[in-house]
């Protein structure tokens, strides 16, 4: 089948209440995506026509994330998945729909692959059946719709648990919520439903009985993999989807040539890349916007969110970092902060304990413990001694620190902002610097030393006497 021949209807008019949310089902969010994302790109994958979305409840947050990756159809009032699908006929029975196929998605099942539905429509096309549905074999089938066979193996109807006998309840083949339908066929009998069921909703599985009254076939393709229809309607059914993408996230990432010591325990977001050769240990969090390149060592523990990692970086254990680029051969941690702003020229080296935010760093240069960085502009080649900090705020505006090339600052020092120290100056240890300082000058702001030669042993002697 042409991909133009197919139009794609998803349903997503639900709240889902066994979610116990205040947020609609399908914008929850597993491995960093919105589900519905996930099933809008199952629907670009088979189809080249924008997918109509019946949408009810927060149409205008489901409008907001989906764009004009989806045209809309409203459902004012969610009577059932058959009134769901009966609202695209306005979009869809504008156009001829004589030799199309129609391919209804619920906006809830976001594991499906696309090879699956390639099987569907390939044996929908064979057959030429009515309807082609797919179902999956569950050892525990729950609350799914239970799929009823004639003697001879074709599926006579579908019956939703709560309307099914003990009987029918322990049919383990079930319905996944995916269908194909010849679009000539389907609107008519949409139209003529009944709600004369257990939940008084309209449902769309009741047009199997109504093909096969007017003798037309209906086929069904079983998943191989049952948890490609699994449908997220409660918190336990979004864990174990989150569950199968990060496999399917890693699994990818180990085909493109990353390295994973313990893949079971890292979390990655759909939406990040990583290089070939880089290594990721174990309880790594990666996330949102994220890109590493390679020959990289991540490190147990590092948190990384919308972050630009280049090549042959090393995060040492315990980095959090997130909006920060990092440049080639740069060296974090362990235990480091890089918060938003943060750029890290190439073979920068941040240490243990310290932070960093609104903060670039030239080529070479090191803060390598315990300081604080912030809104400063950092030469190349300057090395910022142990526990130096910018003091950045005023209390009401933030303050610039410019360190020039080859600068030396101290030790414990404190750069009070605005100030600027010039190219290859030194600021002696231990120094508060409030002034500027010139190009290749000392700067030194701490009190001179008073030795008392002697003073230990007299006082010694004097605790002894009393
Ligand atoms: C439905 C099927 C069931 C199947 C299961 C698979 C029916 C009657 N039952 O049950 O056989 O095993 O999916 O996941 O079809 N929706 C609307 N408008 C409505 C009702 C639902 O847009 O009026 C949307 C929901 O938002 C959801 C999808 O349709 O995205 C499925 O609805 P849901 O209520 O989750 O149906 P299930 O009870 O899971
Ligand atoms: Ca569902």
């Amino acid at each position: 089948m042409k991909k133009s021949q197919l139009e794609v209807v998803i349903l997503a008019a639900g709240l889902g209440t066994r979610m116990k949310s205040t947020t609609i089902k399908i914008l929850h969010r597993a491995a960093g995506r919105p589900i519905i994302e996930y099933v809008l790109d199952l629907a670009a994958a088979v189809s080249d026509r924008p997918p109509i979305m019946i949408v009810g409840h927060q149409q205008d947050a489901v409008r907001a994330v989906c764009g004009d990756r989806a045209r809309y159809a409203v459902q004012e009032e969610q009577l059932g998945t058959g009134h769901a699908v009966l609202q695209s006929a306005l979009l869809l029975e504008a156009a001829s729909m004589t030799g199309k196929t129609v391919l209804v998605l619920s906006g809830d099942v976001p594991l499906t692959r696309a090879e699956t539905l390639f099987r569907l429509i390939e044996q929908h096309e064979k057959e030429g059946n009515a309807l082609t549905l797919l179902s999956m074999r569950l050892d525990n089938p729950a609350m799914y719709g239970r799929i009823v066979r004639d003697a001879d193996g074709s599926v006579e109807r579908i019956v939703e648990a709560r309307d099914a006998s003990a009987e029918q309840k322990a049919i383990r083949e079930v319905n996944a919520g995916i269908y194909l339908f010849d679009a000539t066929l389907l609107f008519d009998p949409l139209r003529n439903l009944s709600t004369d069921n257990a939940q008084g909703e309209y449902y769309l599985t009741d047009l199997i009985s109504v093909f096969r009254k007017s003798g037309r076939r209906v086929g069904a393709v079983v998943a191989e993999d049952p948890v490609e229809a699994i449908g997220v309607n409660s918190r336990a059914e979004l864990a174990t989807v989150e569950g199968e993408i990060q496999r399917r996230v890693v699994d990818r990432l180990m085909n493109e040539g990353v390295t994973f010591r313990n893949p079971s325990t890292v979390v990655i977001d759909s939406t990040v890349t990583i290089g070939p050769d880089s290594v990721i240990y174990p309880f790594v969090t990666i996330e949102g916007t994220t890109i590493i390149g390679r020959g990289c060592i991540v490190e147990p523990g590092c948190h990384l969110q919308n972050v630009r990692v280049g090549d042959d970086v090393h995060l040492k254990t315990g980095t959090v970092a997130e909006g920060a680029v990092i440049a080639d051969q740069a060296t974090v941690g362990p235990y480091a902060h890089l918060r938003p702003g943060t750029k890290l020229g190439r073979h920068v080296k941040i240490g243990n304990f310290v932070e960093t935010k609104k903060a670039v760093f030239g080529d070479r240069s090191k803060a390598s413990h315990l300081s604080y960085v912030g809104d400063a502009e950092i030469g190349a080649d300057v090395n910022i001694g142990a526990g130096t900090i910018t003091c950045n705020y005023d209390g009401v505006n933030k303050n610039k620190t410019v360190l020039e090339d080859g600068v030396f600052i101290g030790s414990d020092t404190q750069l009070v902002a605005p100030v600027r120290v010039g190219r290859g100056a030194y600021v002696g240890a231990g120094s508060t610097i409030t002034k500027d300082v010139p190009p290749d000058a000392l700067a030194l702001s701490r009190t001179p030393q008073k030795t008392v030669e002697g003073w230990a042993t007299r006082r010694r002697e004097q605790l002894k006497k009393k």
